[in-house]
């Protein structure tokens, strides 16, 4: 099969666009032929070896832990699955990714697509969906009337965060810069602070939560904006459990593993919806390198995506 893998960890020209070997199946793996995967941060961090001490990768990897496409092939423990079924998954990060027309997944990690969109659409969610759930409501348990600021509403987890919180019943504070500022109110956004002109810490106030989506003084200015025992949750640096306590506030860090049944109750949200994809920029799998490289300046809107071939 045709895939973009890399054989030694380094910037974006170590992506080949080479033959690899089928995924041998493991008795509870669904083998998906992809049609669409997307781009997550993640994976040039892996590319770059950030993560090597933490996952030991046998090379050569593929990347790319999005998926959206059809059954092609079931293992023999399979019970909720059969060939032709539309399905799309966050996959395990420690096994190889969908940068590939194929990618074994353990049933597990997999749900049904929503039917209300394409496979590149559906490509672009789980990852980001996973987190941001996990963020706002698994962790930082946030509910109707709450009142949360989420940092780079624009991004690729920061644009479904503020349509999940919206859905709660939030209200929603998130950071952009000014000419995405239309686009955050169109997902649901109540305010959008214009990060490069203001700084959001003289802005946002009474916070019951906050979705750090940056890190570094993004995260230590966002301690100030929160209410007494409000929470502070994170995805990128683990927040100070002492300075939580010290202000009386709470600290949350999230780091996601698959999670089939968040991505059923999305499907059941965009098909109702309440949740939209946002894609800023769709390439083909030959130019694999381009689309992370893409995401690696930090400035995407929404996801990238990754067109692997025909549903
Ligand atoms: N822990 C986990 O499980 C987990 C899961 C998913 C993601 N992550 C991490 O979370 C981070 C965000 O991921 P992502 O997919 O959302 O990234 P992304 O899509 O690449 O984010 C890009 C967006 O960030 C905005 N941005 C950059 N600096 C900003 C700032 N100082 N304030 C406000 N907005 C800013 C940019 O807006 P402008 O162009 O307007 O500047 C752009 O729209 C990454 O570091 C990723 O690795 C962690």
């Amino acid at each position: 099969m045709k895939a973009a893998r890399i054989h030694a960890y380094g910037d974006a020209t170590e992506i080949r666009i080479e033959d690899a070997p089928l995924p041998a199946l493991n008795d509870d793996d669904v083998l998906i032929r992809v049609v669409a995967t997307s781009v997550n941060p993640v994976d040039w961090k892996i590319r770059k070896g950030y993560l090597r001490s933490f996952i030991p990768y046998d090379m050569p990897l593929i990347m790319g832990w999005d998926v959206s496409g059809v059954v092609e092939k079931t293992g023999p423990a399979v019970t909720r699955f059969k060939p032709g079924d539309a399905v799309y998954s966050r996959p395990d990060i420690r096994r190889n990714g969908a940068y590939a027309e194929y990618i074994a997944v353990r049933e597990s990690e997999i749900a049904f697509k929503p039917a209300t969109i394409s496979h590149v659409e559906a490509a672009s969610l789980p990852l980001v969906s996973i987190t941001a759930w996990e963020s706002l409501f698994t962790t930082a348990n946030l509910t109707a009337g709450q009142r949360v600021l989420i940092h780079a509403g624009a991004g690729g987890v920061g644009s479904i965060a503020i349509q999940l919180a919206k859905a709660k019943g939030a209200h929603v504070s998130a950071t952009a810069s000014a000419s995405k500022a239309g686009l955050v109110k169109s997902l649901g956004a109540d305010e959008v602070i214009d990060y490069r002109a203001q700084d959001f810490s003289t802005v946002a106030r009474d916070m019951d939560v906050v979705f750090d989506t940056v890190g570094g003084e993004v995260q230590e200015k966002s301690w100030s904006v929160l209410k007494p025992g409000g929470m502070l949750v994170s995805i990128t640096d683990r927040p100070s459990e002492d300075r939580a306590k010290a202000e009386g506030k709470r600290a949350g860090f999230v780091f996601i593993d698959p999670n089939a049944a968040i991505l059923t109750e999305l499907a059941a949200m965009v098909d109702a919806g309440q949740v939209r994809p946002l894609i800023g920029a769709e390439y083909g799998l030959d130019a694999a390198a381009k689309a992370q490289e893409a995401s690696e300046t930090g400035r995407a809107t929404g996801k990238i995506v990754i067109y692997v071939g025909q549903p």
